[in-house]
């Protein structure tokens, strides 16, 4: 079911400043595949398509770009119409990366770069690997949180999940998922990208593996009240932190009404109030790429 112009969450893409620590996190400790390999780009998946998480050799450690599958041809066109009509800066009109067949890329509020495109190949990948089984939310902290939320419904079709607090934070979905994004008042950064598994006791394999590489999990795991999802976090080379989590709050009603939190109640854990200090300090800004290498 879906009834908005964007239907899927499609893949995250990172900058790096070493994309091979980058690769052997996403795939000795998150379980991805690589699944092609070119330009100083490394594309992964979890799922059967060609790439849900994408990075790109830079100077810089940042997010490159959050991409978004449109429901189909006509839909890419609204939101392109949408975009144009409200001034935002297409940089690519056509797919920056492998495996996508049409597509366009602009620069939204704040910096932050978004891809919408249809018609991502399969990956030629051939076995499932030890890890999550699909690519489910990005979470990110603009300083307009409020501004951004609106952008997000207005030009992109999302409605609100939970809303918790006063301009603080907006949980957003573009599918059934209770969340594809969540928005945190912050400093302009990326906080996290999320990771759907079968199993809380894929969590626990997550922190045995985290362990065995002298590495940590820097939360959980925990039951979300805003989501419901049981999740646990580490940060990833880049800086940013990434998610594994599973039971994710599943939304069939198009029409239900946001959840209302108050900012101090306990929206971010239900089985404790603990909540490590520095999490929210963790992320990466954006950054958008130089135009010599826009037309690639
Ligand atoms: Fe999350």
């Amino acid at each position: 079911m879906s009834w908005g112009l964007i239907s899927e969450m499609g893949y995250i893409g990172i900058q790096t400043t070493n994309i091979e620590a980058s690769v052997w996190d996403a795939t000795q400790l998150l379980g991805l595949r690589e699944t092609n390999r070119a330009d100083g780009t490394v594309y992964l998946s979890a799922s059967d398509v060609h790439h849900e998480l994408v990075y790109v050799e830079s100077d810089v450690d940042g997010v490159d770009t959050f991409g978004l599958v449109a429901r189909d041809g006509y839909a890419l066109r609204a939101i392109r119409r949408r975009v144009e009509d409200e001034g935002f800066q297409i940089i690519s009109e056509r797919p920056r990366g492998l495996g996508i067949e049409d597509g366009f890329t602009f620069v939204g509020p704040e910096n932050f770069v978004f891809e919408i495109y249809i018609g991502m190949q399969q990956n030629q990948a051939s076995f499932k690997s030890f890890g999550p089984d699909r690519y489910g939310h990005l979470n990110f902290h603009p300083k307009d949180v409020t501004g951004m939320m609106k952008f997000l419904h207005r030009v992109l079709d999302f409605r609100l999940s939970d809303v918790i607090g006063d301009d603080f934070a907006y949980f957003m979905r573009c599918n059934p998922d209770h969340h594809g994004i969540a928005l945190v008042k912050g400093q302009g950064t990326l906080h996290h990208h999320a990771w759907e598994t079968q199993s809380i006791a894929d969590l626990g394999k997550l922190g045995d593996r985290l362990h065995k590489a002298g590495r940590e999990l820097i939360w959980g795991p925990v039951r979300h009240g805003a989501g419901h999802n049981v999740a646990a976090y580490y940060v990833e080379t880049s800086g940013a932190v990434v998610e594994l989590y599973t039971d994710l709050e599943q939304i069939y009603d198009d029409n239900r009404d946001p959840i209302i939190w108050g900012q101090d109640e306990n929206w971010w854990n239900m089985w404790s109030s603990y909540r490590p200090e520095d999490f929210r300090k963790h992320g990466i800004m954006p950054v958008v790429r130089e135009p010599k290498n826009l037309l690639r």
